[in-house]
């Protein structure tokens, strides 16, 4: 592991499961944890707020600089307010991937990530975190599963039938996201080739974390 970062990188498309894997890796090992996507819809969720379109890149890269966020007691707060079931939304999940396809929204938001990383070591999931934020992390993940299983997964959190219209729009807005994620210009979504795959099509939640935590043993 020798020049490598204390870090787990665990990139993929959304809803995926790769928040609950990677914070219950980052619980078994000790590790902070950071939620990279969280930083996007905070930023997104801001913009609405001060009516700054999500396609305004030097408004929205003012405000992702200086985002008035905290990540506390499992809670997200922009400035005094808790907006962790506000930022969970579709609407805001597509301001996020609209702004995360502006290059100095990115940039505002790369420092404020790698700032996560303390002596304890920290597991961070995203879409650009093995190939931007930790290029020398220890150990890359790349986490997937089939759309239809990712949607079917989400419908059952928010206690939806996984059949019907609103099935269908879930199924749809996730396959719209991938798209966007993996064919914009800056640091779109892609395995890496130093990046484990780890498909969760068949496998739950438990599986998936020993999965991870033996290749970390092992690297
Ligand atoms: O993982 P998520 O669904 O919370 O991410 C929300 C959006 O943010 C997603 O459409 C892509 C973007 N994102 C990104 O571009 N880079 C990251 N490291 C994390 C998220």
């Amino acid at each position: 592991m020798s020049g490598k970062q204390k870090v787990i990188a665990i990139d993929g498309p959304s809803a995926s499961g790769k928040g609950t894997v990677a914070s219950r890796v980052a619980a078994a090992l000790g590790f902070d944890y950071l939620d990279s996507g969280a930083l996007y819809r905070l930023t997104a969720l801001y913009a609405r707020k001060q009516q700054v379109e999500w396609t305004d890149e030097a408004g929205v890269a003012a405000l992702a600089e200086n985002l008035p966020a905290k990540f506390a007691d499992g809670s997200v707060w922009l400035e005094e307010e808790d907006v962790s079931a506000q930022i969970r939304s579709e609407a805001i999940g597509m301001g996020a991937s609209a702004v995360a396809q502006l290059p100095k929204v990115r940039e505002a938001l790369l420092q404020r990530q790698r700032d996560f990383l303390t002596e304890k070591g920290l597991v961070a999931d995203g879409r650009d975190i093995g190939s931007v934020i930790f290029p020398d992390a220890a150990l890359k993940v790349f986490l997937t599963a089939s759309a239809r299983v990712r949607a079917e997964r989400r419908a059952k959190q928010i206690g939806l039938p996984c059949e019907g219209l609103e099935f269908d729009r879930i199924l749809s807005d996730i396959e719209a996201r991938d798209e966007a994620d993996r064919r914009r210009a800056v640091a779109p979504l892609r395995q890496l080739p130093d990046a484990q795959l780890l498909d969760t099509t068949e496998l739950n939640i438990e599986e998936a974390v020993k999965k991870v935590l033996d290749w970390y043993h092992n690297v």
